[in-house]
């Protein structure tokens, strides 16, 4: 069991902040397969000040996507209070501040992984955070700028200081962004140093790898993110496996196809046709993914533009379980 502040999470997996991907209905279908709590992607408080449609569907959310964390970027403790007076109409359960986001034009604003470059600016940051809101606040950093300033366990100590009440952890440079390997050692002496839970991220791709970090960092949770790619039923997976230590299987190709369409529903629920059919397309490549040779049939996604035609194509996947029927789907496309 995970806690932070009065939450208690069935099982300790968070399902991350992820730009461009965590969205209402990511979120909602993730949560069907047993996400016990779920994460906003990053939004910057100065858009929060602002509040334009596409920062309005970022922080939309519904009575049944809780317990819900809402992440933000700032470089600086000014705007914090109008963004948590903003917030006040909407309901959430954790508030995380972004000190790991390593996009250059991120980055160059003082913002995201830039943070662990400046302790104190991120403390001050934080303290703000903790004294405005009204909710326990978290932070997510990264092991350390780069290899040669691994300093994750002193940020984490400032952070803690500020009264933070979690405290998330990328175990990676912010040079190496997301790939190369993850320090899994950096992680452990963050958990060590600190009172407060630690949540590890990094290659929580399938259920061995989430043993792999609680097993090496004695982590007190885990971040999913790419894990959830095309594959919400990760969620499900680490239930059984928190249950009876079971590893779980993919679905059947028939249970992706109605996850696709019930994934594409929401879409087109939240966003209206148009905007649905976009994002939808780098979903579709990830649910097919591994399901082999199916190149035709994805290039023939990316050029459909009616959530029927869609619809359509998703059930040419319909019973087809091994290549040889798939080959003669590709064939006919
Ligand atoms: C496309 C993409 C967008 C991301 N957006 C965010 C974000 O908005 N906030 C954040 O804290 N981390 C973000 N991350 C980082 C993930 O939350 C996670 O820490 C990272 O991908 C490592 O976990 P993984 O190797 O299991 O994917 C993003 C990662 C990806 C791949």
């Amino acid at each position: 069991m995970l806690s932070i502040g009065k939450l208690s999470l069935s099982i300790p997996c968070i399902l991350a902040p992820i730009s461009g991907v965590s969205d209402l209905p990511f979120r909602m279908l993730n949560r069907s397969f047993g996400a016990p709590c779920a994460f906003t992607e990053m939004i910057d408080v100065k858009a929060i000040r602002s509040l334009d449609k596409r920062t309005q569907h970022m922080l939309s959310t519904n009575a049944d996507d809780r317990p819900l964390g809402v992440q933000l970027l700032a470089g600086d403790s000014k705007d914090i209070r109008d963004a948590l007076k903003t917030l006040e109409n909407y309901e959430y359960d954790l508030l995380d501040l972004n000190a790991a986001c390593p996009t250059p034009k991120v980055v160059r604003k003082g913002k995201g992984a830039w943070l662990l470059r400046d302790p104190h600016t991120l403390k001050e940051i934080l303290e703000v955070m903790v004294h405005y809101a009204k909710t326990p606040v978290t932070v997510k950093i990264r092991s350390g700028w780069d290899s040669d300033s691994v300093n994750a366990r002193e940020i984490a100590l400032h952070a803690e200081d500020a009264g933070i009440s979690a405290l998330f952890i990328h175990g990676r440079t912010k040079v190496q962004g997301y790939s190369g390997t993850v320090d899994y050692e950096t992680i452990k002496t963050v958990k060590d140093a600190v009172k407060i839970p630690v949540i590890a991220s990094g290659d929580n791709v399938n259920v061995h790898h989430v043993k792999k970090m609680f097993d090496r960092t004695g982590c007190d949770g885990v971040a999913i993110a790419r894990g959830s790619f095309g594959n919400p039923w990760i969620f499900s997976n680490l239930i059984q496996f928190f249950q009876n230590g079971s590893i779980g299987d993919m679905p059947p190709v028939n249970v992706r196809v109605e996850v696709m369409k019930y994934h594409l529903n929401l879409l087109n629920q939240h966003y209206g046709e148009r905007r649905a059919l976009s994002i939808f397309h780098k979903f579709f490549i990830w649910y097919t993914k591994g399901i082999g040779k199916t190149r035709a049939l994805r290039d023939k996604a990316f050029r459909i533009e009616t959530i029927e035609d869609i619809t359509a194509l998703i059930e040419e996947f319909h019973d087809l379980d091994n290549r040889q029927e798939l080959r003669s789907v590709i064939e006919r496309n």
